[in-house]
């Protein structure tokens, strides 16, 4: 079987409803710091916020498309400021999900490709930042193909359905940072 093509776009306001499915499904909110019982409507206020004119936030989402059918959005990641200090804004961090049943299908590498030309070619990023659970050996497997290093782990970080769980910082420097008048990049 051919596999769908995967395109990235950005996330409007209308993409509510595909969030609060993937990240409420318990198979995809348990590796992330989301709640259960989220909705649209949380999500329609997270994306207002984070779309608003002016806003640093970069969101993506990746949709597949079957013969015939609509486009189907099957996962989403986003980057957002670390904080307000004038002195870290060479830095972001990241967050990344895909729908459970499309899982190991390649579209988290679409969307963590997409995020990563992002920073190096155009958003001003050099250093890209995340926390992901120990456990969470596919997520980590992935990053490390990005180009992200373990930093330092955080013990009983988070509280996770019941249990404090440790996570590990994990960050990618760019990997050949854009100097003015230093010829295009390589
Ligand atoms: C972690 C996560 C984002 C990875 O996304 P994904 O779409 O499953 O990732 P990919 O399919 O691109 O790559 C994962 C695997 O699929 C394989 N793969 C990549 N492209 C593929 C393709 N075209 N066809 C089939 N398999 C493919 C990869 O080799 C990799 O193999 P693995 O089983 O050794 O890990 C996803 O599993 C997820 O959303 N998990 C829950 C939420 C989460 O953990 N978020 C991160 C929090 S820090």
């Amino acid at each position: 079987m051919t596999a769908m093509p995967i395109t990235v776009r950005r996330a409007t306001q209308a993409d509510a409803g595909a969030f609060a499915r993937i990240m409420g499904d318990p198979r995809v909110l348990a590796n992330l710091m989301q709640l259960p019982y989220t909705n649209e409507e949380v999500w329609r206020d997270r994306l207002a916020e984070m779309l608003a004119p002016g806003k640093p936030d970069l969101m993506l989402v990746a949709e597949r498309q079957a013969g015939g059918q609509p486009p189907q959005v099957v996962g989403s990641a986003g980057l957002h400021p670390c904080g307000p200090a004038l002195r870290r804004r060479h830095a972001m961090q990241m967050g990344i999900s895909v729908d459970a049943d499309a899982q190991g299908q390649g579209v988290g590498t679409a969307l963590m490709q997409a995020l990563c030309d992002w920073c190096d070619g155009w958003g001003q990023v050099l250093r890209l930042e995340l926390t992901v659970f120990v456990d969470n050996l596919r997520a980590i497997a992935l990053y490390e193909r990005f180009g992200f290093q373990k930093e330092g782990l955080h013990r009983g970080y988070a509280l996770r359905d019941g249990q404090y769980i440790d996570v590990l910082s994990m960050a990618r420097l760019h990997p050949s940072p854009p100097r003015i008048g230093g010829g295009p990049a390589s």
